[in-house]
């Protein structure tokens, strides 16, 4: 295993976020200066419709979920790990939260009109077949939203260099679990671009891709329909 080529074997990513779950949330609210809330917002808008049943992979501490219940959806959460899970029931009773491996998922096919993934996918042990698994799930005309960390060309990008891979790590370092924030900026540099998540979306079944890119280029929106 190593935090520093942002490879990890799925028991110690999931042993990652158990440690960093109390810190997640605040973390984030750092990180992108307060942004990820409209993000994920602008993600259910591109996908959720009031009646929807949602499924929120790679859930984590809620607030994707939470933003597709707050659109009307009937939403499932799930994550692989149980201190992330513990933070998500705070925030909704209404949401059904399920511990389980995003590659495997407890869920028949086609049960679900959306599924959502926020800054999840690139942690899959294997990213082809983890959206197969998502798309399985997902019935005919479904559409899927991902949303994700990618690193931006031009202008930003020393700026994000000194932010992503400078500031983040270290800012982990005084934090509990710290180490996943070495592990981050690893995991977004070997995780492919925009239009390489594009193509893999095509080759897991996924039609009409599209992405807009978000906060500086520092986020991709992808967004696909199920044929
Ligand atoms: C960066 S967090 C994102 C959480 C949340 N979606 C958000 O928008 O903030 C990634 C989450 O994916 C979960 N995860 C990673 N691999 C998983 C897998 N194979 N199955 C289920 N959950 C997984 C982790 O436990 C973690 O909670």
């Amino acid at each position: 295993m190593t935090h520093e080529t942002g490879t990890l074997q799925p028991d110690e990513v999931r042993g990652m976020f158990d440690r960093i779950a109390p810190v997640y949330d605040a973390m984030n609210r750092v990180m992108t200066a307060g942004l990820d809330g409209r993000w994920r917002k602008l993600a259910v808008e591109q996908a959720v419709w009031p009646g929807d049943r949602v499924l929120d992979a790679c859930c984590g501490t809620g607030d994707l979920a939470v933003q597709a219940e707050r659109r009307g959806g009937k939403v499932v959460g799930l994550d692989f790990s149980e201190p992330m899970l513990q933070r998500a029931r705070k925030k909704s009773g209404a949401i059904e939260w399920v511990q389980g491996d995003a590659m495997a998922m407890p869920f028949s096919d086609a049960e679900f009109d959306v599924v959502t993934v926020g800054f999840g996918v690139r942690n899959l042990e294997d990213l082809g077949s983890g959206l197969v698994e998502l798309a399985r799930v997902l019935r005919p005309g479904g559409k899927i939203a991902v949303l994700e960390i990618t690193r931006p060309r031009g202008i930003l990008q020393p700026f994000f260099r000194l932010w992503f891979d400078g500031l983040v790590p270290l800012a982990g370092k005084v934090l509990p679990g710290g180490r996943a924030y070495t592990y981050l900026p690893a995991s977004v540099r070997r995780f492919p671009g925009p239009e390489d998540l594009s193509a893999l979306m095509e080759g897991a079944g996924f039609r009409e891709v599209r992405y807009r890119l978000l906060g500086g280029g520092s986020v991709a929106l992808h967004t696909a329909v199920k044929p």
